[in-house]
């Protein structure tokens, strides 16, 4: 993914758009496409036609980017609709240029959500956690093999304490709990062991799963500033009674999609004031 497919996507994007331009840019992960109920004026562009966007990843996601506006706010919204993991293939710049080609049409924010396993007992299948921090246990990072110095990014605040006091406001407005934690990134697509686990809990993880932390790197290093959110969809590995399972992470999903749509909501229209 080079710069210029960056550019070819910002363009066809703005050509699409017309005069509008989008103030905030939401990664819509499992649980969270029910945040697009209620938004108007939506013009699609397939992610086919933006040569900086991944293809297709698994099955449930349609991939295009949404802009549309909020109806409570009349925010203007980009949703990357897809994304592609890092377990898909191995490589994690995949989502490299769809979050560089945000920047490039002047959005200055993207908020990154997600479905994770909870590692606190007393925060449930269905509770909301905006991330503090991060694990990269990992240690892989989109920014391998680019060049230049503005590699070495900062990520002593790698999620803006400023979004993230106005997504507890909005959160709090609508009487819901949003936890603050570190998530902690595992390349999956297994999902972990327990013995994994009680590793992660050891290191100060509250929650686990296998995307958002290449996004979020690419992102601070495209100068964007970042709000992730994660669903807890399970008690992680060891845990909970139930059995780990792909599916299990949809039902769980869609059974608090409302929820979590609402709170999105919120947020965004909070965080573009
Ligand atoms: N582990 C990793 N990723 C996940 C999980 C989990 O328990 N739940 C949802 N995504």
């Amino acid at each position: 993914m080079s710069q210029e497919a960056v550019q070819r996507s910002a363009e066809a994007l703005i050509h699409a758009w017309g005069a509008r331009r989008p103030r905030v840019a939401v990664v819509l992960g499992s649980g969270w496409s029910g945040m697009v109920q209620g938004l108007l004026d939506a013009v699609d562009v397939p992610y086919a036609d933006l040569p900086a966007f991944p293809p297709l990843g698994i099955a449930g996601h349609s991939a295009c980017v949404r802009l549309a506006r909020l109806a409570q706010s009349s925010t203007e919204v980009m949703l990357l609709m897809g994304r592609q993991h890092a377990y898909e293939t191995g490589d994690a710049t995949a989502m490299r240029g769809a979050v560089r080609t945000v920047a490039a049409v002047g959005c200055p924010i993207i908020v990154v959500t997600n479905a994770a396993g909870s590692l606190r007992a007393q925060w449930p299948s269905g509770s909301l956690m905006a991330l503090s921090d991060h694990l990269n246990l990992v240690q892989r990072s989109p920014l391998q093999g680019w060049g230049g110095s503005d590699r070495f990014v900062d990520m002593g605040q790698a999620y803006d304490p400023d979004l993230r006091r106005a997504a507890q406001g909005a959160a709090a407005g609508l009487g819901v709990a949003l936890h603050e934690g570190v998530y902690a990134w595992m390349m999956g697509p297994q999902f972990e062991t327990p013995a994994e686990i009680r590793m992660l809990q050891r290191l100060g993880a509250d929650a686990v799963g296998m995307s958002t932390v290449p996004e979020t790197i690419a992102a601070r290093h495209a100068g964007l500033r970042v709000l992730a959110i994660s669903l807890m969809t399970n008690m992680a590995a060891g845990m909970g009674v139930e059995r780990l399972s792909h599916e299990q992470t949809l039902k769980a999903a869609a059974l608090h999609e409302a929820q979590a749509a609402k709170v999105l909501h919120s947020i965004l229209s909070a965080i573009t004031i």
